[in-house]
Order: C-alpha cells, then sequence, then structure tokens
C-alpha cells in the first residue's frame, strides 16, 4: 500500500492486490445476473443509457478515450434520473416475489403488475432511508408495483430532494434529525415493529438479503455500458467508480471481474470528509472500518462513513486505488459535463456523479498531481470508463456551482 499526500483536493491510495478467488462473488456472476437484465428489459418503459464518447477531451487531457455512462437519462420521464431507480425495481419486485411465493428467476413486470399479484400485494409497505436518489427509486418502484412506502432522510436533506421522492409516489418523506448512518437504524426499528418491508442499500449484520438483491440490480448498468463499450471497439483499461456505502461500486466492480478477461483497474472514489474504504484500505486488517464526520460534503449520495459488510469483500479484493477527493473536484467535473470541450456532447451530472471526470481532468492536466497520474498508470492507451449516476437531482445546488 502506498499513500500519497493530499494534493489540489485528492489523496491517494494505492493498494497491493492479492490474487483472489472470485467464489464468493458468485452472485455477480454473469450467469447469476443473466435474469437481472431479462427482469430490466421485461419492462415496457425499459431504455439502456446513453454511453457517450468525451472524444475531444480525452484528446486533449492525453488519454486514448474517456466514455461516460449517462445515468441522468435514467427513467427520466419519470422524475428519477440517477442510476439508483434500476436496484430499486428490481429488488422490490424480488421481495414481492418472495413474500407471495412467485418463482423471483421466472416473474417479469408483467406479472408483478397484474391484477392478481396486485390484489395480493396491495397491503405491503416499503421503507427504506435514503439521501436521496435510492429513496426516490424504491418510492417510485413500490408505486409501479402498486405497494406504500415510507422513506427516511438524515438531517439536512434538501427540499427539492424530498418533493422529488413524494413526486414519484412516496405516502410520505420524513427528514429526520439523525445523520445518514442513524436514520437507517432508526428505520430498521420502525420496519421490525410495523411489519413492513425494509429495502436498503446497505448491509449489517443480519439483514444481507435485499441489499444483494440491489447489488445485483445494478449489474444492468455495468451490462450496458459494456455493450456501448463493445458497439465502438473499445474496452475499459480504468473504471472510476464512487462510492457511498460501496453498493453501486462493488457491483460493477463484481460483475466486470467475472465477465472481462482483462480485468481493468478498479478505483474507488469518495468524498475527503466520509471516506470510509479508503480508510478501510488504511487500515489494511481485512475489515470494513467507518469513519465519523461532522463536516459535511456535497456529494449527497455519497455521504455514508460506513461501509456496506455485503460489498466490502468484493471491493477490498479488487479496487486497486483509493481516492478521496475535496468537493471542488466535482464542481469541477459538473462544469466540465455542462461546458464541454468543443466537438463533445454536453452531459447534466450531479455532484455524486460528476467527481470522476473532475479527478481525471486534474490528474491528467496538472504538473502537481504526476506521481498520481504515474500511480495509477493513466497514459495515452488508457480508456477510461466513468459513470454520471445522477443528473440534477438537487436544482438548487446545481444551478448555484454550475456557472
Ligand atoms: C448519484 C449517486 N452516485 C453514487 C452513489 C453511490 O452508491 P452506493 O451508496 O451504492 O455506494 C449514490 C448513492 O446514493 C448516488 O446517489
Amino acid at each position: 500500500m502506498k499513500i500519497f499526500d493530499k494534493t489540489d483536493g485528492i489523496k491517494l491510495l494505492t493498494a497491493d492486490l492479492k490474487s483472489v478467488s472470485m467464489a464468493p462473488y458468485g452472485y455477480l456472476s454473469p450467469d447469476n445476473t443473466a435474469y437481472v437484465a431479462d427482469f430490466h428489459k421485461s419492462m415496457p418503459f425499459y431504455e439502456p443509457t446513453p454511453l457517450v464518447s468525451l472524444s475531444a477531451l480525452a484528446k486533449k487531457l492525453g488519454v486514448k478515450g474517456i466514455y461516460v455512462k449517462d445515468e441522468s437519462k435514467r427513467f427520466a420521464s419519470f422524475g428519477l434520473g440517477a442510476f439508483k431507480g434500476m436496484g430499486g425495481i428490481f429488488a422490490v419486485g424480488q421481495v414481492i416475489c418472495r413474500h407471495i411465493g412467485l418463482d423471483p428467476q421466472k416473474a417479469d413486470f408483467e406479472l408483478l403488475t397484474s391484477p392478481e399479484v396486485r390484489e395480493k400485494t396491495k397491503d405491503m409497505v416499503f421503507i427504506t432511508t435514503t439521501d436521496g436518489n435510492h429513496g426516490r427509486g424504491v418510492a417510485w418502484a413500490a408505486h409501479q408495483y402498486g405497494c406504500r412506502s415510507y422513506v427516511y432522510m438524515p438531517k439536512g436533506s434538501a427540499p427539492s430532494r424530498v418533493q422529488a421522492i413524494k413526486n414519484v409516489g412516496a405516502e410520505e418523506c420524513i427528514v429526520t434529525e439523525l445523520n445518514y448512518d442513524d436514520t437507517v437504524k432508526l428505520t430498521e426499528r420502525i420496519a421490525r415493529e410495523n411489519g413492513y418491508f425494509l429495502v436498503q442499500d446497505t448491509a449489517w449484520e443480519g439483514y444481507e438479503e435485499v441489499p444483494q438483491l440491489i447489488v445485483q440490480g445494478y449489474t444492468t448498468v455495468g451490462q450496458e455500458a459494456l455493450d456501448g463499450l463493445e458497439s465502438v471497439g473499445a474496452a475499459p483499461t480504468h473504471v472510476f467508480l464512487q462510492a457511498g456505502v460501496g453498493s453501486f461500486a462493488g457491483s460493477i466492480m463484481g460483475y466486470y471481474a467475472q465477465k472481462l478477461k482483462n480485468r481493468p483497474e478498479f478505483i474507488v472514489v469518495e468524498p475527503s470528509e466520509v471516506a470510509c474504504f479508503f480508510h478501510s484500505a488504511e487500515v489494511d486488517d481485512g475489515e470494513p472500518h467507518g469513519v465519523l464526520s461532522a463536516e459535511n460534503t456535497m456529494m449527497a449520495g455519497l455521504n455514508c462513513g460506513v461501509p456496506s459488510i455485503g460489498v466490502w469483500p468484493v471491493i477490498r479484493d479488487l479496487a486497486s486505488a483509493y481516492i478521496a477527493c475535496d468537493d471542488d473536484v466535482t464542481v469541477e467535473g459538473m462544469n466540465l459535463y455542462a461546458h464541454p470541450t468543443e466537438g463533445d456532447e454536453a452531459i447534466v451530472s450531479g455532484e455524486s456523479a460528476a467527481v470522476g471526470l473532475g479527478l481525471v481532468n486534474r490528474i491528467m492536466g496538472r504538473e502537481s498531481l504526476t506521481e498520481v497520474r504515474k500511480a495509477l498508470g493513466l497514459d495515452e492507451n488508457s480508456v477510461i470508463l466513468l459513470f454520471s449516476t445522477e443528473g440534477m437531482t438537487d436544482p438548487e445546488n446545481y444551478r448555484r456551482v454550475v456557472k
């Protein structure tokens, strides 16, 4: 392991990768996730999101390619605009199957939304904690299946995010006086006391099945990106994955590690204030470690101080580097997406989505980050894959920081 001093808002840790057996990640293998993509495709409104090539920027920065999966377009007509709905719609559907005794690998969207099934599920209530996008996805999913949902948010959540969750069908969206991790504990207790179905995107001891379904649900996003790359004859050498509780990063890593012949470098990106994967890698005892922070980051979706134990082993074994970033890195990314290099397409990219591009722009463009660039092996042969995981999910802040 090597840690590079913080420079220009960026702190890097490179990990010593050990050779690992893929067995513990079997649930993310192409065979075990094929039915996930089939399920998503069974939704009449499903469409893959675009993979955008920022070729002018790649040329300017001296890399072979920069490809961006644009999740602002995900279920945008429903008011979602983030990848999270892919996990929510799949996991809620799977919970319904288990509850009423349908074969989870065979039930498609048409069956799950049929009048006979709705009659059996109309009293099911789903509950979750969110800092925005996950709750929006779960509320929307529950609504699609004709069920109710309650969504809880940590203190300080943006009113626009609360409204957006109500708009997609949540019965109630409640902002607590607690931080994210304590709000999760609260919803767990409410679910237990009321017989509600907890659909949380983070796992802890004794609560692992549903988070695993959510992680599986994200693999379709990963496959769509590979389809897009394949259509232009490209293969990624570096995949930057932003992490909150790590479910998204773990999903893509676990899936790609088993799907791709040449495994790319996986780089986990977190806000400096709550870099729990960075911290866990630094402690390096094989266990996940949470961080406590009084500071707030603008990257609301990544503002989680405790790694999900479900994906921790995947990330521990497969990530080659961890980067903690200050907020100004994502602001740089948001602006670069909004005002791209001439010839490139503009993308609306939110606070938790744009950090990867801000990073790449800084690492490739600043002399002061030469050592970081070298340590990551970024050069003219690099094909970089980024996931712009949300669009303008906090319009007020977006307008404030994107000039
Ligand atoms: C836009 C966005 N990107 C990335 C993430 C990180 O996902 P995870 O919490 O699974 O690590 C989130 C989580 O809320 C998010 O909303």
